[in-house]
């Protein structure tokens, strides 16, 4: 009876010793595994960071220029000819613009819209591009069609000016996949009157 006893105390111990360490050991393992990785990745990431510092495009709009504007049964007839700056600052980065889009919005309507053809930008450059947006006999909400037609009588209307873009990025060899870049641009103002030709620059909120 005492050595059963002792037998089965003796294979419990065994029990617990040959099962307790295993876990947390491989667990400690995993464990400082992950950590090193994670750091190692860390420290990958902020070398890169260092090295490339990247920085955010910017952009603006540099000139706006309101063409033929008129409103007539809740349509609206009118070209925008604008010219958007898009620097790239960056000393390491080169950016290819696939496919560009802008746009021209009011009031929470679209009034026109038209794409820029797809170009490269090289490092530490300024691109102006050149875009006219034509609106055709565009129905408007009423609610537009109204302040339009304040603006009118006021000589101005501010406009909003967006942009979007699918980019990809080019550090060395290395090159991304798509983002989406989108520029918002406001109060961009735009004169009803052709003999007002001085404009503000506006500089637009730029996001990836
Ligand atoms: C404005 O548009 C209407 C309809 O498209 C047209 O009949 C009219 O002649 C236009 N007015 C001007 C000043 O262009
Ligand atoms: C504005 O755009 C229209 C349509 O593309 C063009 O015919 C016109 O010459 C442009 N005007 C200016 C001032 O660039």
């Amino acid at each position: 009876m005492e050595s059963t006893k002792r037998d089965r105390d003796r294979d419990r111990d065994r029990l617990h010793t040959l099962r307790r360490p295993r876990r947390p050991r491989i667990l400690h393992c995993v464990a400082i595994t992950a950590v090193s990785l994670l750091a190692l990745v860390g420290i990958l990431v902020l070398v890169f960071w260092l090295v490339v510092r990247p920085s955010l495009l910017r952009c603006s709009v540099e000139k706006a220029h309101l063409q033929g504007f008129n409103v007539t049964d809740n349509a609206l007839s009118a070209t925008f000819n604008l010219t958007l700056e898009v620097h790239n600052p960056n000393r390491k980065v080169a950016v290819y613009f696939d496919r560009v889009e802008v746009a021209v919005w009011y009031d929470g309507q679209m009034l026109a819209l038209n794409e820029v053809a797809p170009f490269y930008q090289p490092r530490r450059d300024v691109r102006m591009l050149k875009v006219d947006l034509v609106a055709r006999s565009r129905p408007l909400l009423s609610s537009v069609e109204t302040s339009l037609k304040q603006d009118r009588s006021a000589g101005e209307a501010a406009v909003e000016v967006r942009m979007r873009a699918m980019v990809r990025f080019k550090v060395g060899l290395l090159k991304t996949d798509d983002y989406t870049l989108r520029a918002y641009c406001l109060p961009v103002l735009v004169r009803f009157s052709s003999s007002v030709t001085q404009f503000q620059k506006v500089y637009c909120d730029v996001y990836i």
